[in-house]
């Protein structure tokens, strides 16, 4: 197997290229002994899996406003952190992410441990979450893989296994790519690298700061890997949302089961998402009414359409699922999107009447 070395020149390059984050500290700072806070690092890594950095700025930003440490947060009532992350999706995150802030808060007096593998004991933290924090915020030298930092390693090494089958091979390239100095700047310099330079399309090999210890460079293969086995269609399910507006304005909204997809968040009464026709009974008696047009929503195993009924209740009216939420107190954006497209388009429907 060919030796290769690149810390040297890729922490050169994080030293002049750094992306500035809100949740980092800089090389400059790295290596003036500014240290990161475990929580800061955590929690965005948390918000980074399956989303990108600008989509997860502003929501960094007002969860740290809110809850500024690991106890503020273990503290938040359940409905107000899935309202903040509303939006965010994969809703698991953030269910696990309360749970482990409680653990930190309650079993290990607000400190998050400082090993990989103590870090791994921890809801919600799995094999990415606890590398990563392990290595940015305690400097271990522990290997951080990502879908970022899987192309680049392809690349270097032209695997050719197709991913997902190439996952095992390229953690264990990584690793031998990991230094023990500044593990932590070099784990955030491979994603900035995979981010910035060695993107999907396109890569900008001619200012890669490791292109001469690339063999997918020296192949011209570079660009076209990693390879990706063939994904399987995603089947559509279908569905019906059932918008209520009580006279007052009040919005008839229901709390998703905390087990399931959306687990826990505000939502809208409905049917079940199923393949076949819904069966569609209304959570209050009224008069409903079919919106023109559907939602249309794609998750990680299915495509979804989703008809909307929309309705005015009366003050009196006994729903039989839901509960009603004052219009002050309604704010489509701690909905989650699904959910919020169907705020959307019920209410263009409903200016109508
Ligand atoms: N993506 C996920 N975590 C990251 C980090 N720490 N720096 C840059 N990109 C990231």
């Amino acid at each position: 197997m060919r030796d290769v070395t690149i810390a040297p020149a890729l922490l050169a390059w994080y030293g002049r290229s750094a992306r500035v984050m809100p949740w980092r500290v800089g090389p400059e700072e790295r290596s003036a002994g500014v240290r990161p806070d475990p929580y800061r690092v955590w929690l965005s890594e948390v918000m980074l899996q399956q989303t990108t950095v600008a989509a997860v700025r502003d929501y960094f930003r007002r969860f740290i406003e809110r809850w500024p440490d690991v106890a503020a947060l273990a503290a938040a009532e359940d409905g107000e952190v899935m309202a903040e992350w509303a939006g965010l999706g994969y809703y698991a995150r953030a269910r696990n992410l309360l749970k482990c802030a409680r653990v930190v808060a309650g079993e290990h007096g607000g400190r998050f441990p400082e090993s990989r593998d103590a870090l791994l004991t921890l809801p919600g933290v799995g094999p990415y979450t606890a590398a990563a924090v392990a290595a940015i915020a305690f400097d271990e030298p522990a290997t951080v893989v990502d879908g970022n930092v899987e192309r680049v390693v392809a690349r270097l090494f032209a695997v050719e296994t197709p991913l997902p089958a190439a996952k095992p091979e390229l953690t264990a390239l990584a690793a031998r790519l990991t230094p023990r100095e500044r593990p932590g700047d070099f784990a955030q310099a491979m994603m900035d690298l995979g981010a910035t330079i060695c993107t999907p399309r396109s890569p900008a090999c001619g200012i890669c700061p490791v292109r001469s210890a690339c063999a997918g460079h020296a192949a011209g293969t570079a660009a076209s890997l990693p390879f990706k086995a063939a994904k399987a269609e995603k089947p559509t399910r279908r569905g019906v949302a059932f918008v209520g507006v009580r006279e007052d304005g009040a919005v008839l909204v229901e709390r998703r089961p905390e087990r399931g997809l959306l687990g826990g968040m505000l939502g809208w009464p409905g049917t079940d998402w199923a393949c076949s026709e819904p069966i569609s009974t209304p959570p209050a008696p009224g008069t409903w009414r079919m919106a023109a047009g559907e939602v249309r929503h794609t998750f990680t195993h299915f495509h979804l359409r989703l008809s909307v009924m929309t309705a005015r209740l009366p003050l009196d009216a006994a729903p039989d699922r839901g509960h009603f939420r004052p219009r002050a107190e309604f704010r489509p954006a701690d909905l989650p999107t699904v959910m919020r497209k169907v705020h959307d388009l019920a209410s263009a429907a409903m200016a109508d009447d």
